[in-house]
């Protein structure tokens, strides 16, 4: 245990708290440094500051680690079940055969959207973003699921949480169709989480689409790829929603929000649109890379660098040996893969990507494997939030059951004018 931390500061001396975690991150406790002595602390972006204690995810940037509940990412790369990894998530361990089985039945009878939801999709225009009709479609469950404003016990939140993952997939489905013009396919009770979302995306009413094995393998380990983060933006934004005791449903939207950003989960899109740049003959890698190097010109290397990862993303990884196998399987060529490939060789060589230790992260290869399934760009970013809902529903329910949970209200450093007087407008008027 490191001991009291020392801050010395007008002449007055401090002893601070400290802690340490499971595996070895330690922090300064600073909950009553502005009691004691009248200071806040700055850190714009948060960077330097845990706003919580988590056991969910571990995040070793330096290493490039990342386990949900200590079981390191790989180790779901040979099976991957995203149903089963949802669970244990929000459970915090693997489940047995028939808490699976039970959850499973759970989200196969909570698939369909109610009736009157189905007509809300017809108000929204075709080429509404996606984003905005998931987000909105997310906050319009409240409006059918009352009952789950609140939380009665853990048996009533699985049964939310069921209800949330499940109908994602329907309104993320609906969303495409939608934007297509083209039916809605109600979700078959018969197929597994990934297969049903394949069927309601692509199946026509005279033409069922048959699922792929190892395309269904591939979309269950991309999902189970982007299932949780620990504090990212999104994530983050789900707590706070939630710490206000917003229900489930409202913090789940907001998060949806935060992840659309270019900088975050939008990220997906802006690599699928800096490699048709490219392709399309604009510009070359190399000239790209300069492009993105240079602090006057605004591009950047989308889908390299990340805010904890100065090591090559864990995910990213995975997600290239998908992607390889993804292209096999389909006998797909993808001008962009090669473009990809020739970015990374290009970049993991430059000094000054290297020096910043700016690596791929998980947005740089998922694209290129959705775009092969024919997902298209546009739906690239509901992709990260079917996967990433299981880890804000499970951090919303740590914080949830945290009893001393407060409601999250930083300070500010404030900058603005000091006292001043309301002028009226007759005074206003300038002469
Ligand atoms: C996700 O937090 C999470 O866990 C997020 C996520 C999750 O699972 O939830 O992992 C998902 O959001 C992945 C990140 C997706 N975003 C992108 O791929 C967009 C491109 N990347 C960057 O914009 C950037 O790397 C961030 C936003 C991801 C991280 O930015 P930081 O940590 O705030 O770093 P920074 O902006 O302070 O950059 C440090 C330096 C700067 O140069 P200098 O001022 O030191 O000269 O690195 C440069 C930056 O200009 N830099 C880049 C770059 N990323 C950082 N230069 C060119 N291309 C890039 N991609």
């Amino acid at each position: 245990m490191p001991g009291n931390a020392t801050l010395s500061v007008d002449g007055q001396t401090y002893e601070l708290p400290t802690l340490v975690g499971s595996e070895g991150e330690k922090a300064i406790d600073i909950s009553k440094l502005r009691d004691r002595s009248g200071y806040i602390t700055y850190d714009p972006g948060l960077g330097n500051t845990g706003m919580c204690k988590s056991s969910i995810t571990y995040i070793d940037g330096d290493k490039g680690i990342l386990r949900y509940r200590g079981i390191p990412i790989e180790q779901f790369a040979n099976h991957p079940n995203f149903i089963e990894v949802a669970w244990l998530l929000i459970n915090g361990r693997l489940p047995q055969p028939e808490e699976l089985a039970g959850f499973s039945a759970k989200l196969t009878a909570n698939a369909p959207l109610h009736e009157a939801m189905r007509h809300h999709f017809e108000g929204f225009p075709v080429n509404a973003p996606p984003m905005a009709v998931v987000s909105a479609m997310i906050s319009t469950l409240a409006c059918f699921h009352h009952q789950f404003l609140t939380i009665e016990d853990d048996a009533h939140f699985e049964e939310l949480a069921a209800r949330l993952i499940s109908k994602v997939r329907t309104i993320a489905a609906y969303a495409y169709k939608r934007s297509q013009g083209r039916p809605f396919i109600y979700p078959d009770p018969r197929l597994r989480y990934c297969a049903n979302f394949l069927h309601m995306m692509f199946s026509m009413p005279y033409d069922q689409y048959l699922v792929d094995p190892d395309i269904e393998d591939a979309l269950n380990l991309i999902f189970i790829l982007h299932a949780d983060h620990e504090q990212n933006c999104s994530t983050t934004t789900v707590r706070v929603v939630g710490s206000s005791k917003a229900n489930l449903f409202a913090s789940c939207a907001a998060g949806v929000s935060a992840l659309w950003g270019p900088l975050h989960g939008g990220a997906n899109v802006e690599v699928m649109e800096m490699l048709d740049k490219i392709h399309k003959g604009g510009v070359t890698p190399e000239a790209y890379l300069a492009q993105a190097k240079d602090k006057s010109n605004p591009a950047r290397l989308m889908g390299f660098g990340h805010r904890v990862y100065k090591n090559y993303d864990p995910r990213a990884k995975l997600l290239q040996q998908a992607c390889e196998r993804v292209f096999a399987k389909l006998k797909r060529k993808d001008p962009l893969l090669d473009i990809a490939r020739k970015l990374e060789e290009l970049a993991l060589k430059d000094p000054y990507f290297v020096d910043r230790k700016l690596y791929p992260n998980v947005d740089f290869y998922s694209g290129l494997i959705f775009r092969a399934i024919g997902i298209p760009t546009e739906m690239f970013t509901v992709m990260f939030v079917i996967g990433r809902l299981p880890g804000w529903i499970a951090q919303w329910k740590e914080q949830h059951d945290m009893e001393s949970g407060k409601i999250v209200r930083p300070r500010q450093v404030y900058t603005g004018k000091t006292i001043n007087d309301f002028v009226p407008m007759e005074q206003r008027i300038k002469a």
